[in-house]
């Protein structure tokens, strides 16, 4: 369960990116990367362009040449987790000054030139369209000029550019599909941090994946900020497609189509993606879904607040009704579909009627997981123009603590239902207590841990019965294989 600050992956906040050696690397560098896992996912991207510059990775901060910050700026908390640790760096800049400093993601979109004037020590800021300009901006910092390029993009996709992956295990990855988000939803900073939405040539994806696949990858996730919303027709702007023409409309791409391409082509992989929002998501992708087994049953459905009242002052595009209907969909034609949600408690002017109009959402879904946050107001965003943050601090932490102790139950009692029953997981490491064991996941998303046998490896798919659980983790033993 993960509650308030950082999306997704707590433990891999700041984590440090590490390649293999690359021959003819002359300077190291050290990249770190906070957020979400598009950033995780563009750092690799990053890591890419600069081997061809001659960079190799490190995850030891002392030797490094270059210290490269991928940042985030979601919520308040996550942009002071970012100046800490740049405060904690000046230290060893004082010891070598010729180590360099950059910015990168969405902090570095939204600060600009402020974060030269703010933060002495950075060297260089540049916004995730802005990655292939990194060469240059590198040059001009050893001129001793500062370097900043924070220009959005409508057509960059980093289509082409094969990520560094070696960060991971090796069985899962991100594959990034589309880039930006339209929705300007009130509360969010990322369309301005990450501009106009825009999706990715499935060719390059479908290649990409390829090339994941013969390198032994089990298992992908296909990233963006609202996946059902892919359109490719050519490339640009989704917001241009009105604009054309009558064959590119013909042989445009959905996400439905995407996933099936990716479902048939590689039958041997898992697919699941990341995020999806209830505006868009339509029929044909959970039909897609229902039809193929490689297609994990597993849905990630952000609401943000159970009230249509709350929802209209977040510019979400439908009801707390609308949004029943969708359930029940999901439940009808895919009937073991795990879901979970991203919430917010205390946005602006919520009642406690309309928080409780969460809570009565949260019961009617009984979501497997949840991503749960106290409202932090944003400069920028349409809420902080418009709107008073006007519930109280304490009481956002109390209605939020509600929400997580619900979700608490919820996802007990989905765990509870997974027991007694044979799950097929993908086996992707060690067990983080007890070496002696796997650790692996079902379709539906749940964590599963099991004895090792002989004979099993990283990468396997295998048959686990389930005996018993914990709140959050299954527990298992492996069946005869075959
Ligand atoms: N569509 C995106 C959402 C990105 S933001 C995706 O790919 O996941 C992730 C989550 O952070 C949002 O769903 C929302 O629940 C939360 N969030 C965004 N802005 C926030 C804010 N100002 N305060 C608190 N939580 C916020
Ligand atoms: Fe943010 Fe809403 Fe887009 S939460 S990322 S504006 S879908």
């Amino acid at each position: 369960m993960q509650a308030n600050e950082k999306y997704i992956d707590e433990s891999r906040q700041g984590e440090a990116l590490m390649t293999l050696p690359t021959r003819n690397a002359s300077k190291k560098l050290f990249l770190e990367s906070y957020g979400c896992q598009m950033n995780f996912s563009d750092s690799e991207i990053v890591a890419s362009i600069l081997t061809e510059e001659g960079y190799q990775t490190t995850n030891q901060v002392n030797e490094a040449d270059l210290i490269l910050l991928n940042t985030c700026s979601i919520r308040d908390k996550a942009e002071q987790t970012v100046r800490n640790r740049l405060n904690a760096l000046n230290a060893i800049k004082k010891q070598n000054p010729s180590l360099k400093i950059g910015v990168l993601g969405c902090m570095a979109e939204r600060l600009k030139h402020k974060f030269l004037e703010e933060e002495h020590l950075v060297d260089i800021v540049v916004g995730p369209d802005a990655y292939r300009d990194l060469p240059n901006l590198l040059t001009e910092v050893e001129d001793g000029r500062d370097a900043i390029n924070v220009q959005l993009s409508k057509e960059e996709t980093y289509a082409e550019i094969s990520p560094i992956r070696l960060g991971g295990n090796g069985v899962t990855a991100f594959v990034t599909i589309t880039r930006g988000c339209d929705n300007m939803c009130t509360f969010c900073v990322v369309p301005f941090t990450r501009g106009r939405e825009r999706s990715r040539d499935p060719h390059s994806i479908l290649r990409e994946i390829q090339e994941l696949h013969e390198a032994g990858y089990k298992e992908v996730t296909l990233l963006g900020q609202n996946v059902d919303s892919y359109l490719w027709y050519g490339g640009g702007p989704k917001k241009d497609f009105k604009n054309a023409t009558e064959i590119q409309k013909a042989t445009a791409v959905d996400f439905a189509q995407l996933l099936d391409m990716v479902a048939m082509q590689f039958p041997s992989i898992r697919i699941r993606f990341s995020t999806s929002n209830p505006q868009d998501m339509k029929d044909n992708v959970l039909e897609t879904m229902a039809k193929h087994h490689n297609i994990c049953k597993y849905i990630h459905l952000p609401v943000q607040s159970g009230s249509t009242t709350v929802l209209e002052r977040m510019n979400r595009q439908h009801t707390r009704e609308q949004y029943f209907e969708l359930i029940d969909k999901i439940r009808k034609i895919i009937p073991d579909c795990a879901l979970s949600h991203d919430m917010i408690a205390g946005f602006c002017g919520e009642t406690e009627e309309e928080h409780q109009d969460t809570l009565s959402l949260m019961e009617y879904v009984k979501y497997d997981f949840g991503y749960m946050f106290a409202y932090s107001d944003r400069p920028g965003t349409p809420a902080h123009k418009k709107m008073a943050d006007d519930v109280p601090a304490e009481t956002k932490k109390r209605r939020l603590q509600e929400i997580i102790s619900l979700q608490q139950q919820h996802s007990a009692e989905r765990m509870k239902a997974y027991v007694g029953k044979t799950h097929e997981v993908l086996i992707e490491g060690n067990s983080k207590k007890d070496e002696n064991y796997w650790f692996g996941r079902n379709t539906q998303n749940a964590v599963i841990v099991f004895p090792k046998i002989e004979g099993t490896s990283v990468g396997d798919f295998v048959q686990v019965y389930v005996h018993d659980c914990t709140t959050a983790t299954l527990l298992g033993e492996m069946q005869n294989q075959n």
